[in-house]
């Protein structure tokens, strides 16, 4: 049995917009149909990466697996257990600002790390992590206080810091400058590698999922359905302009995502 199950889960949003469409529209009035009957599983320590268009249910997807909201038909298994509630050794990096704006940096880091009693182990962590993401000399700044790319940076620290079982990222790069984008991607990369664990993560950048995922799996407009899955032997480090494979493989997205002058 696969580590993370996901069967046949469909999911519609309260729709407050109470007509039809059109004479043969089929969606329930009251509702509209974000997943459309997923089906999924992920191995343990495997790093997946989420495509689709804006819209077609990624995070809800995510929010799912993770948890977050139990109002859905269908079945979410993790290590044999069905998923009731979130829980605290599955980390989520949210789409937008996670970080709790009243409290610092160092603060933020704590909170993830409550459940280490021994203080001086906890101050060794939090110190890893922010210097892992270089944000030394910031530990006593509010978020508020930060650049975008900063608190970008300060989440990923918090989630990592945490060292989950099941980490959650949810367009993890979002605000971030490029440099700053493709070295944290790095990072992010090259930590899967280190602690082995299982990342799920939802991102628009093909070109992420193609330098990051174990496997790649990509979702129709809304409702979301699965269109493809696709695994990625390739190489790492990668570099899709120097693999021919893999730049193939990023046109054959680009395609089926409904662009066809990058091809
Ligand atoms: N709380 C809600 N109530 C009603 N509809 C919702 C709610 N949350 C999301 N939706 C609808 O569900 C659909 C999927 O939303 P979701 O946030 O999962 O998309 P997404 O694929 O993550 O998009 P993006 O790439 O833009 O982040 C959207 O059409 C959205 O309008
Ligand atoms: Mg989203």
């Amino acid at each position: 049995m696969s580590y993370i199950e996901i069967k046949n889960i469909n999911k519609s949003h309260y729709n407050k917009r109470n007509k039809k469409r059109a004479p043969d529209d089929s969606t329930k009035i009251g509702f509209i149909q974000v997943l459309d009957n997923i089906d999924l599983s992920f191995e343990e320590g495997e790093m997946v990466c989420i495509l689709g268009p804006s819209g077609c249910g990624k995070s809800t997807l995510l929010n799912i697996i993770a948890g977050f909201d139990t109002a859905y038909d269908g079945e979410v298994i993790i290590n044999d257990k069905k998923v009731k509630h979130a829980s605290s050794n599955h980390i989520f990096v949210f789409q937008q600002n996670g970080l709790l704006p009243w409290m610092t940096v160092w603060e933020n880091m704590e909170l993830g790390l409550r459940n280490i009693q021994d203080t001086e182990v906890k101050n060794e962590r939090i110190m890893e992590y922010i210097e892992l993401v270089e944000l030394n000399g910031f530990e006593d700044h509010l978020p508020s206080s930060l650049s975008g790319g900063m608190q970008r940076r300060a989440e990923l620290a918090r989630a990592l810091a945490v060292k989950p079982d099941i980490l959650y990222l949810d367009e993890p790069f979002t605000g971030l400058d490029y440099l700053t984008h493709l070295k944290i991607r790095e990072e992010v990369v090259n930590i899967h590698e280190y602690i082995g664990k299982t990342m799920i993560m939802v991102t628009h950048f093909i070109e992420d999922a193609l330098i990051m995922a174990d496997r790649i799996i990509i979702l129709s407009e809304r409702p979301g359905r699965v269109l493809m899955t696709r695994k990625l032997d390739f190489p790492r480090p990668r570099n899709i302009n120097k693999d021919r494979g893999l730049s193939e493989l990023r046109d054959e997205i680009f395609l089926m995502l409904g662009v066809s002058y990058v091809a």
